[in-house]
């Protein structure tokens, strides 16, 4: 993790100093300022590196899936439970569960995931046994939690648990001394990549790179360094046009797994048409897929599937 600047070398500090505790900590910051980074940096450095690094985004995921998604499932929890399945938390077991938009879990979700921080106990849905684990968790969120708490949509007791040790990065314009550094590892990186020779950066390139206000962060200085690399042909590195662009939205996350993306596709798909799978209004069409495809990769994703359409109709109409 590259860290020229003395905010940076802070926040890495702190990881240092957090990692070998097993404390709860929270990872604040905009979107693209490397809180996934921070938060593998933390397992990485801990007693648990060998152990499993599970990550969960609550955004990605909708919510009344989330809790089986989190704790797990008994075979016939739901209508469509058709098997068992375990939960994140048990995955981590041993490990970290790094919880990301953790200002997405919903209200009602909040006293369960409250009482695995603390008991390091729950049941899965639709069990009565109680499970025990040892899960050191990261969350994080670009959100301001203090002021959901205040606004009655997050727990305070969750989020004073949740804030044991917050780490705040802070965004890359406010430590413009980091720019140069991550300018050329990009730019190695994307030239190895793509095969391409970048020789020369020129100084008003690096100027105008220096002065961007860069709202979408290192992600966003990683898209228009691999851009640039693209444009270059002479071996100088060719900028394109600095807009300052919206942030891109934290569930597209590009480090995240193409399986995940793909999960989460199909989760809101399914959502949207009430698990509806088959027929033209159904998720399969929605997404351009065949039935069959779309129940296939539902089963690999451990989405459940709706038993009959019948059953699916009645929850509809209901
Ligand atoms: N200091 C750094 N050195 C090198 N690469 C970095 C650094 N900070 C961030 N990156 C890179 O920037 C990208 C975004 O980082 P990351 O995914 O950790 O951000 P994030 O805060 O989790 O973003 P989001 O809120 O959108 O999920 C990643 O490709 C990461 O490798
Ligand atoms: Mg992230």
């Amino acid at each position: 993790m590259l860290n020229d600047s003395a905010a940076l070398r802070h926040v890495l500090d702190q990881v240092e100093v957090v990692a070998p505790t097993d404390a709860t900590v929270l990872v604040l910051g905009e979107t693209g300022t490397g809180k996934e980074l921070i938060a593998r940096a933390i397992h990485d450095a801990s007693g648990r590196h060998d152990r499993p690094f599970i990550k969960v985004n609550a955004a990605a995921i909708p919510s009344g899936l989330l809790e089986s998604e989190l704790f797990g499932h008994e075979r016939g929890a739901f209508t469509s439970a058709i098997a068992q399945r375990i939960g994140r938390f048990e995955l981590a077991d041993g490990g970290t569960l790094f919880l990301d938009e953790v200002g997405e879990i919903p209200l009602e979700l909040q006293p369960k995931l409250l009482r695995v921080l603390q008991e390091h106990e729950f049941e899965r849905l639709g069990g009565t046994r109680t499970i025990t684990v040892d899960v050191r968790m990261i969350a994080a969120t670009n959100r301001d939690l203090a002021g959901m708490v205040g606004a009655g949509c997050f727990r305070d007791d969750l989020f004073y648990r949740l804030n044991v040790f917050p780490i705040a990065i802070p965004p890359l314009r406010e430590r413009a001394e980091d720019i140069d550094a991550l300018v050329d590892h990009f730019v190695g990186h994307f030239a190895r990549r793509l095969n391409r020779r970048i020789d020369v950066i020129p100084s008003e390139t690096r100027k105008a790179l220096r002065q961007h206000p860069w709202p979408g962060n290192v992600r966003e200085l990683e898209n228009v360094i691999q851009r640039a690399v693209i444009l270059s042909q002479s071996g100088r590195l060719a900028l394109p046009p600095l807009r300052i662009e919206s942030p891109i939205r934290p569930t597209q996350d590009e480090a995240e797994t193409l399986d995940s993306i793909e999960r989460a596709a199909i989760a809101r798909a399914l959502e949207q048409t009430s698990w509806v799978v088959g027929g033209p209004r159904g998720a399969a069409a929605r997404l351009g897929l065949k039935r069959t495809t779309l129940q296939s990769m539902m089963k690999r994703f451990g989405l459940p599937l709706p038993r009959e359409r019948t059953d699916d109709v009645s929850r509809v109409a209901g």
